[in-house]
């Protein structure tokens, strides 16, 4: 059953990765259902709010890295969101030693939150079994789970495939590769299969955590409605561009060989690029789907979240008024 939490005047929730793709979302989630939020940010000028909240958020400079820097993040709080990773950089060969950061970055926060007397944390990782060699980006999420999960608060942990929607690195690699490649011809991991997710089902799983305390010290599975195969993913984005594309897989081409057109053709930061598609050889489907009982909501559509993804966008290739999008059955979006 869900629950009303008490909502206090003064920040109880502490959302990290603010600046991010999903922080900066959940952030705006969150003033909606009227709980005041602490950001941490390592540098302000990063932050920005397009469009204002309610409730001001407050805002504390941090680094995960930088232990100190944690301690007044963490006073008074009840509740933190982690939603940070570190991979990125723009060379190819640093990209491995975002592990390492990511660890670190996890001791701290843990160790940080079990002083103050943190009583939950709210991480969102990523999907993938662990027998299946998962590339060093999936192990490493899985990895933070754990050190965040072995202190004294009590964590909850999604795991998602990608996450559909504007600004979100898979999808901006899908929107660039098939706005601007007629003809594709891609490595075997275009039939790995994936569980995509629209973000605003994200946010629902990650804002209703908080309404629904069973979902407290546990690990769920978050999916969307479909489980697809990348080159289904592609396929779908052109379908509701109204655009005419050839995606093929070919045995002998490399997924190293991959990363580097990947890299060429898409502006995602290329240390984020090689760490993500290495774990395109890995599934990353559903194995259980217990938060749909705990946390009923209506799962959306694969076309639809692109729809909504492309509606949203800016700049770039691909952005379109709400009508213009078609969804896979022809029907316009409306
Ligand atoms: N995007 C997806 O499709 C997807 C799919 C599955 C799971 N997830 C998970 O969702 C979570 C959020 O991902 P995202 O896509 O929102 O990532 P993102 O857009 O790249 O944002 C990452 C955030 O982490 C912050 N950060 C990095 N290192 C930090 C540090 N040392 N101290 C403090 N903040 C730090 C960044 O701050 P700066 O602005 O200062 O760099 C940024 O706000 C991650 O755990 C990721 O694994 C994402």
């Amino acid at each position: 059953m869900p629950v009303n939490p008490e909502k206090s005047e003064k920040p109880e929730i502490l959302l990290t990765g603010a600046t991010g793709f999903i922080g900066k979302r959940l952030l705006y989630r969150l003033d909606e259902k009227g709980y005041r939020v602490r950001c941490l940010v390592r540098s302000s000028e990063r932050f920005s709010l397009p469009v204002p909240l309610n409730h001001e958020p407050e805002i504390v400079s941090g680094d995960l890295l930088e232990p100190e820097s944690l301690k007044h993040a963490m006073e008074g709080i009840s509740t933190a969101y982690y939603l940070v990773h570190s991979m990125g950089g723009k060379s190819h060969g640093k990209h491995l030693e975002f592990e390492e950061r990511d660890r670190k970055a996890a001791r701290n926060f843990i160790t940080c939150a079990d002083n103050a007397g943190l009583r939950r944390i709210i991480y969102l990782g990523g999907l993938g079994d662990a027998s299946d060699h998962l590339s060093h980006h999936l192990a490493s999420r899985q990895e933070v789970g754990r050190i965040l999960s072995s202190g004294r608060c009590e964590t909850t942990t999604l795991r998602a495939a990608v996450i559909i929607g504007a600004g979100g690195a898979g999808f901006e690699i899908i929107r660039y590769l098939v706005e601007r490649l007629p003809v594709m011809l891609c490595p075997r991991w275009v039939y790995t299969m994936s569980q995509p997710i629209a973000v605003e089902n994200v946010l629902d799983y990650l804002s209703g955590c908080l309404e629904y305390p069973e979902t407290a010290g546990q690990t769920f599975d978050i999916g969307g409605p479909e489980i697809l195969g990348y080159a289904d993913m592609m396929r779908i984005y052109a379908k509701t561009r109204g655009l005419k594309r050839t995606i093929a897989g070919i045995p002998f081409f490399s997924t190293t060989l991959s990363s580097y057109w990947v890299n060429l053709i898409t502006p995602v930061p290329a240390g984020i690029v090689f760490a993500l598609a290495e774990g395109l050889k890995n599934q990353a489907i559903c194995r259980e789907n217990r938060i749909r009982e705990i946390i009923p909501i209506a799962l959306i559509s694969m076309d639809q979240a692109i729809c909504n993804a492309l509606a949203e966008e800016t700049s770039g290739p691909g952005a379109i008024s709400r009508q213009a999008c078609f969804l896979s059955d022809g029907r316009k979006n409306s």
